[in-house]
């Protein structure tokens, strides 16, 4: 397995496993689920991959967050009156579950708290929830209230939607699985989500259809923190910096393992610190699966200076949460403040797949935004 393939293979939304087994060409020609894994309560948002279905680059679009709209008090999402609502900070600064709110029914006003609420936290889980059971024009519409709804260049979609990434490994690729772990020691792949667009997504909604008893978490850390960690010289040193982020190898990768490739790979530079636009506040807009060098660096330069920043974001266990999945469990997070990885630690033991349903508005185009005394 080359490189690529490997950061395709746990990149969750890959077309991987043995295709013998799990996949077949419906009469339009397009790649589908077969067997046991054609089989679920959600049938509906069953993975397709239609290689006939194809779209021209990306437009640039106006944006303007809702978070900018919303009460800071966030008196709809956390309404004083909802004795129901009970809500836990996972770590002091990052990460915050909720119960007793139905994402479902906030009004226009509670979903631009949701937007700036998620910003501030960086994720957030939010159980017991019925987005699963809404129809997916629903969910698109519900979702365009955050952004334009991204089409995923390759991963699989329910029929017809194209704007629904979803997550699916199937509980009969445990083959797979295995020789995975006999050549890798940690299914651990941090990313942001597709930020190699010109405007990569901001607020962003996973929610489970099907998933184990235990396993499949997802582990998220907070570049945010991150950034304020480091030295001011530092900061200071990476302010202005530019990193190319490519969506070549997730495409070549696609097409090597026989799935599809929907609009071709962009690339796009974006700043090293991107500053958010509700919260003002800086992070580390890199991440080893899409980001490639730094503008202007010669090549071990631009290394040493990612593969430092990659390092000790990965291993600083003090500024990363891990949320649990139970059945209807939402995970809202911000894509420009939180790198994420799925954990493959229960293929082959519990014969669970793992299903999910991703809503991915896209956001600003990333600025940096001006040194504050808070940076120098
Ligand atoms: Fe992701």
């Amino acid at each position: 397995m080359s490189k690529t393939e490997t950061i395709q293979a746990i990149d969750a939304s890959s077309f991987h496993g043995d295709k013998s087994k799990i996949y077949s060409k419906d009469e339009k020609g397009r790649l589908v689920l077969s067997g046991e894994d054609a089989e679920s309560k959600y049938a509906h948002f069953l993975p397709t991959w239609d290689p006939n279905e194809k779209f021209g680059p990306l437009e640039e679009f106006e944006f303007s967050d809702p978070g900018l709209r919303a009460d800071p008090t966030f008196p709809n999402l956390l309404s004083k009156s909802n004795t129901n609502l009970k809500v836990k900070s996972l770590t002091p600064k990052f990460g915050t579950e909720i119960r007793g709110v139905q994402l479902s029914e906030l009004s226009s006003a509670g979903k631009d708290e949701l937007a700036r609420f998620v910003a501030e936290r960086g994720v957030v889980v939010f159980r017991e929830q019925d987005l699963k059971d809404k129809p997916i024009d629903w969910l698109l519409d519900y979702a365009s209230h955050f952004g334009r709804n991204h089409i995923h260049p390759t991963s699989g979609a329910p029929r017809g939607h194209p704007e629904i990434h979803l997550v699916y490994r199937s509980a009969t690729a445990k083959a797979s699985e295995h020789s995975f772990f006999d050549e890798h020691i940690s299914s651990t792949a941090w990313h942001s989500d597709v930020t190699y667009e010109r405007q990569p997504p901001g607020t962003t909604f996973l929610g489970m259809l099907d998933g184990p008893e235990t396993g499949g978490d997802t582990i998220y850390t907070d570049t945010q923190e991150a950034y304020y960690r480091l030295s001011k010289s530092f900061r200071k040193r990476l302010h202005g910096l530019e990193v190319l982020h490519s969506g070549v190898a997730q495409a070549n990768a696609s097409r090597a393992a026989g799935g599809i490739v929907r609009r071709e790979p962009v690339e796009n530079f974006h700043p090293l610190v991107r500053e958010h636009p509700v919260t003002k506040k800086k992070a580390l807009y890199v991440n080893p699966q899409f980001s490639r060098y730094i503008k202007g660096f010669k090549r071990e330069e631009s290394d040493a200076i990612l593969n430092f920043l990659y390092d000790f974001t990965a291993r600083a266990a003090d500024i990363q949460v891990r949320a649990s999945w139970e059945p209807g469990s939402i995970t809202v997070w911000d894509n420009r403040r939180a790198t994420h990885s799925a954990l493959v630690d229960w293929a082959g033991l519990d014969g669970s797949r793992r299903h999910a349903f991703r809503l991915t508005p896209q956001a600003d185009i990333p600025t940096e935004g001006e040194l504050s005394d808070d940076d120098e």
